[in-house]
């Protein structure tokens, strides 16, 4: 058994679901970093290099193998962006949409020093904006269960995802 989140860059997938994972007595599985161990070099590195589209073919292969996983899955942010993903998404009992207000994920990844995002990291807001947009349906219809972070701590928003899954 797992637990999927989904959403936007800043929307909270790793931390959120490393706050679960423990209060679950579970594991956590982190897409952007089982990538980055098969690919041997940073997500930016690997953007520069092979392009978003490999990148995607890679994270669907991820995701597939995901069925076997049992804990907490914090998927990368376009996971959605592929139509076979969706279907995967759609098809699985647990799958939860971390959302949150454009300018408050946008708040979240420039504070987020640590991760260097090719999609938001130095781009202005109505760029990101432009990837943002098209995506919002994409993960409401992907998802089972919807939680808005926007102004919620994260120990609020595991409780609230403890209490209604
Ligand atoms: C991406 C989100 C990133 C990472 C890559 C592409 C996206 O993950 O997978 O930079 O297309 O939204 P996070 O959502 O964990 O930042």
């Amino acid at each position: 058994m797992n637990i999927i989140l989904i959403g936007f860059m800043g929307a909270g997938k790793t931390t959120i679901g490393r706050l679960l994972a423990e209060k679950l007595h579970t594991e956590q599985h982190d897409f952007d970093k089982i990538i980055v161990e098969q690919i041997g070099m940073s997500i930016a590195d690997y953007f520069a290099s092979y392009g978003s589209e490999s990148f995607r073919e890679i994270e669907t292969k991820v995701l597939e193998q995901s069925l076997t996983l049992d804990g907490i899955i914090s998927t990368g942010g376009g996971i959605v962006m592929k139509k076979e993903n969706q279907h995967f998404l759609q098809g699985h009992p647990n799958v939860i949409y971390l959302k949150a207000d454009l300018d408050e994920l946008v708040h979240r990844v420039v504070l987020d020093k640590r991760n260097v995002r090719p999609l938001a990291s130095s781009k202005s807001i109505d760029e990101i904006r432009e990837v943002y947009l098209p995506r919002i349906s994409l993960y409401e219809k992907s998802a089972n269960l919807v939680i808005d972070t926007t102004t919620k701590k994260p120990e609020d928003i595991v409780q609230e995802i403890l209490d209604k899954v």
